[in-house]
């Protein structure tokens, strides 16, 4: 059992009731949605399906999970602040606030549990995976996705190295792991999953474009938090105005995806 860290009572600093935090959610969904889909289709996830979106955020997934499981399907969103998923008006869903942390989760038999970018930033998240594996019935598929930043790290330069380097501190010592998502399919594997699979993605974005928005929006978030450990007004207006500009490109992090499934036959 590892030690008690006093990153273990951080709350989460990404809040939803943030002003801008619809957009930003927005910006996320935008850039990941697509290999999210096109991975849940290649699972299969389909008619009938009884699905878990874990940390639902803006509720993009949740919405599409609603459309391809029917009237004969279920989809249960959860979040620690619901308000995005609560605005959509699907007849098979079921939203409920919990925090992950603390709050026990529905005893219940998933076709596919999914979440996205929620783990990484909970230090308990080893024994909420396990809490999540015993939610899957026999045969089910549990799907995480986490952003890792190996990539910012091998290859940022300049102030883009030192302004994400500053947040990295930042936000290890407030209990978020930027290096947890590499460590994924043996997560899966040492938890007996059958059928692991793996993906990568890892892109570069350009100055002024949507992702480089998506940037600036989460370090201001994370500067009102105190997040931006060391680092002067300057520098930061200085990392703006260089994300804001087209024709500069920027190593982004990685979204590390693995899934695996639940030993024995899909009732
Ligand atoms: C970065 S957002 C990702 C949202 C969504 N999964 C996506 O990828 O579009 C993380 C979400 O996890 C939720 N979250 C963070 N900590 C949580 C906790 N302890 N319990 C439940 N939800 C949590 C946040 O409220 C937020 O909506």
């Amino acid at each position: 059992m590892p030690a008690h860290t006093d990153a273990d009572t951080q709350d989460y600093r990404l809040e939803n009731d943030w002003e801008h935090a619809r957009h930003r959610l927005t910006l996320l969904e935008r850039r990941y949605d697509a290999g999210t889909i096109r991975r849940l289709e290649a699972l299969g996830v389909g008619t009938g399906w009884c699905c878990f979106e874990v940390g639902a955020g803006g509720g993009s997934i949740t919405r599409w999970l609603c459309a391809q499981v029917g009237s004969r399907g279920r989809v249960l969103a959860v979040d620690l602040d619901t308000r995005f998923v609560e605005e959509l008006d699907n007849d098979n869903l079921d939203v409920i606030r919990m925090d992950l942390r603390t709050d026990e989760l529905p005893a219940e038999a998933f076709d596919l549990v999914h979440a996205r970018v929620v783990l990484m930033h909970i230090p308990q998240r080893e024994q909420i995976l396990d809490a999540l594996l015993a939610t899957l019935r026999p045969g089910g598929w549990l799907f995480l996705e986490e952003v890792d930043d190996f990539a910012v790290r091998a290859l940022a330069t300049g102030l883009h190295s030192e302004v994400t380097a500053a947040y990295k501190v930042g936000l290890e010592q407030a209990g978020v792991a930027l290096d947890w998502a590499r460590q994924l399919p043996e997560a899966l594997n040492c938890r007996g999953l059958a059928e692991i699979g793996t993906g990568c993605e890892v892109s570069m974005f350009e100055g002024g474009s949507a992702d480089a928005t998506w940037w600036v929006f989460t370090m201001a978030q994370l500067a009102e938090h105190g997040l931006s450990r060391g680092l002067s007004a300057s520098q930061l207006a200085e990392w703006n105005a260089l994300l804001s500009q087209p024709g500069s490109w920027f190593p982004g992090l990685a979204m590390v995806s693995a899934w695996g499934r639940c030993p024995g036959p899909r009732s």
